[in-house]
């Protein structure tokens, strides 16, 4: 009989790439992709794999004890790949409450139903996270490992490491089979564009400011969300019990040196005058409590598990770039209607 596996938040950004990769690579899983389809959750994102054989679609709040015990009898699955989260640091700042209650009950809701309802003998809870846990780094300290105390500064990085400290807990406490991921910023396709890429991206096309935060000397770890996904993978077959792998690309970007990078790339593309799209940079209020710095060192899982990147930056941010233009129709979906307007009332102002 297959193997049931179930994904949370496979509607999201990085959970529809999860998906599409086990449903192309696993034919002998059943992927049962569970999502609230919240403002960021589309199931554009998946319509290329809607109709195959092993892949199912279920509708559900994982807030939702009872639904969520209920799901997991039915079908009692042999592993779970948590990624539903509220995910916006912004977002956190302006409505604490949301993050609280996805990240931390709703993760709790479903170590509840996987402890109840599953085969622990030889199924696994693999917790996907965020290296925002970890707090924020100077330019001349070292890389966040997984040795690196916690120290969360915003509420969804607070909301992260309270679910992190609770999968841990089940572990250690219940013998609940679980491993943990941490990973770097991620950019590709089918990113919300309230993030910094695809944001960015969208208002070159449309010659709308680009909002900088504070001076842009901010740094970020990026990595391609397709490699996430390969990681994903990798732990979830491969990753220790109990253990926590730490994911990222060795790949340190300024904020504005990455968006002036942007403009050039998109002058080019677009047939516009060099300096063009630079020219709509917008320096903005700081975000309150800003990180200034995170990067991570990815040499657990390369040298334990043989994960590296498979793609440089530049044709990462290539690929990427060339998807949003060609997928303007993606764009325009996730950008109108109530998902603006409550975009565009947050940052009114700025
Ligand atoms: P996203 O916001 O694009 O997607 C989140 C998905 O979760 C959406 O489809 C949404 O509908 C769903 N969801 C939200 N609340 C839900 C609920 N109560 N019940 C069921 N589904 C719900 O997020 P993302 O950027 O794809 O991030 C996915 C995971 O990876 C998150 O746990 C995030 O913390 C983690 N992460 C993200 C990054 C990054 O750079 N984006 C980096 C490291 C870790
Ligand atoms: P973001 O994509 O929100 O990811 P995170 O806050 O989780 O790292 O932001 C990436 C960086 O870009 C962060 O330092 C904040 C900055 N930023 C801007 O300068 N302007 C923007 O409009 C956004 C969304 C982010």
């Amino acid at each position: 009989m297959a193997k049931k596996l179930l994904i949370t938040g496979g509607a999201g950004f990085i959970g529809s790439h999860v998906v599409r990769l086990f449903v192309n690579r696993y034919p002998q899983y059943e992927i049962y992709n569970l999502d609230k389809l919240t403002y960021a959750g589309n199931l554009e994102n998946l319509r290329d794999i809607e109709g195959r054989d092993n892949y199912h679609f279920v509708k559900g709040d994982i807030n939702d004890s009872e639904f969520l015990y209920s799901l997991f009898d039915t079908h009692r699955f042999h592993g779970v790949i948590h990624l539903a989260a509220e995910s916006h640091v912004d977002r956190s700042i302006h409505n604490p409450i949301d993050f609280a209650l996805t990240n931390v009950i709703g993760t709790v809701n479903l170590l509840n139903a996987f402890r109840r309802y599953c085969d622990q003998d030889h199924g696994r809870f693999y917790h996907i996270s965020t290296d925002e846990v970890y707090g924020d780094l100077h330019m001349e300290d070292p890389s966040f490992t997984e040795t690196t105390p916690y120290h969360p500064n915003s509420p969804y990085s607070a909301s992260k490491a309270a679910s992190d400290h609770f999968v841990r807990a089940y572990h250690a406490t219940y013998g609940l089979p679980a491993v943990i991921s941490n990973c770097s910023n991620n950019y590709g396709s089918h990113q919300f564009p309230e993030k910094l890429i695809p944001l960015m991206i969208h208002n070159i096309s449309h010659r709308k400011p680009l909002p900088v935060y504070g001076k842009g000397e901010n740094v970020r770890d990026w990595l391609w969300v397709e490699d996430h996904a390969r990681a994903i993978d990798t732990v979830f077959h491969h990753g220790r019990l109990g253990e926590t792998y730490n994911i990222g690309g060795n790949n340190e970007w300024k904020n504005i040196d990455l968006v002036h990078k942007l403009c050039e790339i998109m002058d080019r593309k677009l047939n516009r005058d060099a300096g063009e799209s630079a020219s709509l940079i917008s320096y903005v209020t700081d975000r309150a409590g800003h990180d200034f710095r995170y990067a991570i060192d990815a040499t657990k899982i390369k040298e334990e598990l043989g994960w590296t990147p498979s793609v440089s930056f530049d044709e990462g941010f290539e690929k990427t770039i060339d998807w949003y233009l060609e997928n303007e129709v993606w764009l325009g979906h996730v950008t109108s209607g109530a998902y603006l307007r409550y975009y565009e009332s947050m940052y009114s102002g700025r």
